[in-house]
């Protein structure tokens, strides 16, 4: 049985976890910011960076008291090293180090994207590789092919915004403000997702990305000609409902179809935008139909965590991958490929 310290701080949640092997959740902290950028209308690096520094180690405090842990009851350290905001990794990973030192345990370099698939390893005990996982947030949309549990391809991906951005960007065009993703998606409750039909990008050549700045300008357009759209409650939810359908429909289909070119018949959900109920009942809805497994996390652990974090850190000291010791660095940007090929 192995314990792992998880710290997570690469966006606006600064979050510590104990989990045991990969799977069961002792504890999990997460002190948000976001009322602090709420007034902003987005993340403010800065003022993440700051807030950070003021919660890590009480996180990380309390996460241990949480799971009636002591250090000498872990057997290593995980935590964010990128991708995200650069000086909001630099505090988790710098606290980790510091950690790290002090109490003489291994210290591993997460992936965040590695860690939000391992959300589905938290909620399904039985979940193992290989599947596909599309990992939508505020700063990805990944189709991945999870061959194991340290081992990543990217399928298909965006080539422009990140499906949450295009959720946040419209919900503040619409009044609505930040986070923008629950927001839209409760301002849509009761609307007729077919009265406006906003448009779907494909590209050719046999790529299953995705883009979203086509139905976000449309979006744009669609509230300039219609002003009135903002104040009258029933028309807003009929704007949300379509845009959010264009949006989720999408995501399903380019999943599923790369999931049967690649032959799989799992599909697991991460990230937030996978906390959208219309998303999943999309997903729940195409998998049913063909008889493949179906896999979401809770909304709780689709959204930033520490827990997976931690999860993906157990599977990685369960692999017998090198830790990354006190030369780890954080990188604002980095793919899963990279992360996958220093592990091989
Ligand atoms: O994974 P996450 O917490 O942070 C990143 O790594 O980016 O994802 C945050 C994103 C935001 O864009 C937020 O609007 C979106 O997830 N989101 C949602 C929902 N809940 C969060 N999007 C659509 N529907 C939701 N219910
Ligand atoms: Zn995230």
């Amino acid at each position: 049985m192995i314990r792992v310290l998880g710290i997570e701080s690469s966006c606006d949640e600064t979050a510590a976890s104990v989990v045991e092997d990969g799977r069961r959740i002792l504890s999990s902290v997460i002190a948000s910011q976001a009322s602090k950028h709420e007034l902003f209308g987005g993340v403010v690096p800065e003022l993440a960076s700051r807030e950070h520094t003021k919660a890590v180690i009480p996180v990380v405090r309390q996460a241990l008291a949480e799971a009636d842990c002591t250090w000498d009851d872990l057997d290593a350290i995980a935590v964010t090293y990128g991708p995200g905001l650069i000086g909001a990794l630099l505090v988790g990973v710098s606290a980790a180090k510091g950690l790290s030192f002090a109490t003489d345990l291994p210290l591993f370099g997460v992936h965040h994207i590695a860690a939000h698939v391992a959300a589905n390893y938290l909620t399904y005990p039985e979940l193992e590789p290989p599947f596909v996982c599309l990992v939508a947030s505020g700063g990805h949309s990944h189709v991945i092919r999870v061959e194991a549990y340290d081992r990543f391809s990217i399928l298909a991906a965006t080539r422009d915004d990140a499906a949450g951005e295009a959720f946040d960007k419209i919900a503040r065009a619409a009044g609505l403000g930040y986070p923008g993703g629950p927001k839209l998606e409760r301002a849509a409750a009761g609307g007729n997702r077919g009265l406006i039909v906003f448009p779907q990008t494909r590209f050719g050549g046999g790529s299953w990305d995705f883009s979203f700045s086509g139905v976000k300008t449309a979006a744009l357009n669609y509230l300039n000609q219609n002003p009135g759209v903002k104040e009258d409650s029933s028309k807003l939810a009929d704007f949300a409902a379509s845009y959010q359908y264009a949006i989720t429909k999408v995501l399903a289909e380019h999943t599923v179809a790369v999931t049967e070119e690649q032959g799989l018949k799992s599909i697991a959900l991460a990230g937030g935008v996978a906390a959208n109920k219309e998303l999943r009942a999309l997903f729940e809805e195409a998998c049913a139909a063909r008889g493949w497994e179906f896999y979401v996390p809770p909304a709780a652990l689709c959204t930033d965590n520490a827990a997976m974090t931690a999860s993906m850190g157990g599977f990685m000291k369960l692999a017998g991958q090198e830790p990354a010791g006190l030369g780890l660095e954080a990188i604002a940007s980095e793919s899963l490929e990279i992360y996958t090929r220093k592990m091989h």
